[in-house]
């Protein structure tokens, strides 16, 4: 028993949460299977370097490598008022952000509101609806003019995988993070939300059509020159960076090849032809499960729509080998994406009796001390796979461009919320990069790009219209 409870790092518990020896050996097992060691991290990081070329290469690989038609980083002089919208996986937030030019922090208005269920998996009027009268709220509600003379220019953050030919229009090439709505892939979604706006009479020309990450990237350089990397962590997962236009191979345009071109990597998609990633039967059964099998696997293993649902996956497993609940009724539990993100967060943060509390309210299980400390466990297990995973690719677009220092600017809930993910993130940097991590001295940080979806769609039409 002692050498399983070292091996587990569970030397500390109190006796009587001591687990059984069947659990142990789960537990180990789910340990073992969720491990990533130093050497696979690497291997992982350099196989997402190869699928970075690929994707710039040629379509159709794992890795789209969006050109985002986003040309430079901005210079911290724009300033003017925008309305802008962010479509994410959870909520849309329309917004009003008044740019004052960097070292000044851009003033923003807000409306933020969760996106219902039905829209999630209805059709695409549903949608747009739903989205075009989000807008109408906020602009009555705030005054805000815009008639056929003197329309109001918008920044739309759509964070799903688009092909774009120019800033303001782009083809959904596929639903991610759970959306399963008709009639909308294959479409350009900038019409689509225009037809929206006409039917309400809204006078509002889509200045800028732009990805989260690309919105993080910008922002943040807005108000931070170190600024190399936009990342998102948090329902989805992907990253944006400025590459030049002859380095994207596949890319036909007359633009001479030393223009600069924000990349929006939609790298959830890494490793789709599963060579590298460790999946376990967890992460098959979620893909399954999922409305586009076989889609975003490595997002399926890293981010934060799916880390709950992985662990609830494992203790329902638990359970079905007798090794949780025993005598409890595990309806509630059942069902899928009953447990988010937000309650790992709190296992790892909060006291175990509160937990029992939390848990409880959310499964119904009334759980014991000793289990929570088990789903404690479990939760790190799972989280520390999300985290590391999540270094690999910011290491990989490191790596390809050969940037030694700089400032990764990160919007989402997994980073901004879970309490321990920032600095397993950090470690594994280090140990893919080779270097000992030291938070706040790091070579290449992650820093905070709260809003980044927002404030870059602004800063983004700001740049526009002044060419
Ligand atoms: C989407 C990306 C987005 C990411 C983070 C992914 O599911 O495909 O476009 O950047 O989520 O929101």
């Amino acid at each position: 028993m002692d050498a399983m409870f070292s091996s587990c790092g569970l030397q500390t518990l109190p006796t009587e949460f001591a687990w059984s020896p069947p659990c142990l050996r789960a537990l180990t097992a789910i340990q073992r299977d969720f491990e990533i060691d130093d050497e696979k991290l690497k291997r992982i990081a350099a196989r997402f370097e190869e699928e970075l070329y690929e994707g710039l290469s040629k379509h159709g690989e794992n890795l789209t490598m969006e050109a985002t038609w986003v040309h430079g980083l901005p210079k911290g002089t724009e300033t003017g008022s925008f309305l802008t919208v962010d479509l994410g996986g959870t909520n849309i937030r329309v917004c009003w952000i008044t740019l004052r030019g960097r070292g000044c922090q851009p003033e923003i208005v807000q409306k933020l509101s969760h996106i219902p269920e039905v829209v999630k998996t209805g059709e695409a009027h549903q949608l747009w609806g739903f989205v075009a009268d989000s807008i109408d709220h906020f602009v009555r509600e705030r005054g805000l003019h815009c008639t056929a003379s003197s329309p109001l220019a918008l920044g739309f953050t759509f964070s799903y995988p688009v092909r774009q030919d120019s800033l303001t229009n782009g083809r959904l090439k596929t639903w991610t993070k759970g959306f399963d709505i008709k009639g909308v892939e294959g479409e350009d979604v900038v019409s689509q939300l225009d037809k929206a706006l006409r039917a309400k009479d809204l006078h509002i020309d889509v200045v800028a059509l732009i990805n989260d990450t690309t919105g993080a990237l910008i922002a943040s350089s807005y108000m931070d020159a170190e600024t190399v990397i936009g990342a998102i962590f948090g329902t989805g997962s992907n990253a944006a960076y400025m590459e030049n236009v002859g380095s994207i191979p596949k890319l036909k345009t007359p633009l001479p090849p030393d223009t600069p071109m924000a990349i929006n990597c939609e790298y959830g998609a890494f490793d789709n032809s599963h060579r590298v990633l460790p999946r376990t039967k967890f992460d098959q059964m979620i893909d399954r499960d999922s409305p586009r099998p076989g889609e975003q696997t490595f997002e399926k293993m890293s981010a934060g729509l799916y880390l709950g649902e992985i662990f609830r996956l494992i203790i329902c497993d638990f359970h079905d080998h007798g090794l949780l609940f025993k005598t409890q009724n595990v309806s509630r539990l059942a069902r899928p994406y009953t447990i988010d993100t937000a309650f790992l967060s709190a296992l790892e943060s909060d006291t175990l009796p509160n937990l029992v509390g939390k848990f409880e309210s959310i499964s119904g299980v009334e759980a014991t001390l000793g289990e929570v400390q088990l789903l404690r466990r479990l939760a790190e297990v799972v989280t520390t796979r999300g985290a590391r995973l999540s270094a690999c690719g910011i290491a990989a677009i490191c790596k390809k461009k050969g940037i030694r220092e700089g400032h990764v600017a990160v919007d989402g809930s997994v980073a901004n919320k879970h309490p321990t993910f920032k600095s397993r993130w950090a470690k594994a940097l280090a140990a893919i990069l080779d270097w000992q991590s030291d938070r706040e001295r790091d070579p290449i940080r992650m820093v905070g790009a709260k809003d980044g979806s927002g404030i870059g769609a602004a800063v983004i039409a700001a740049m526009h219209l002044r060419h």
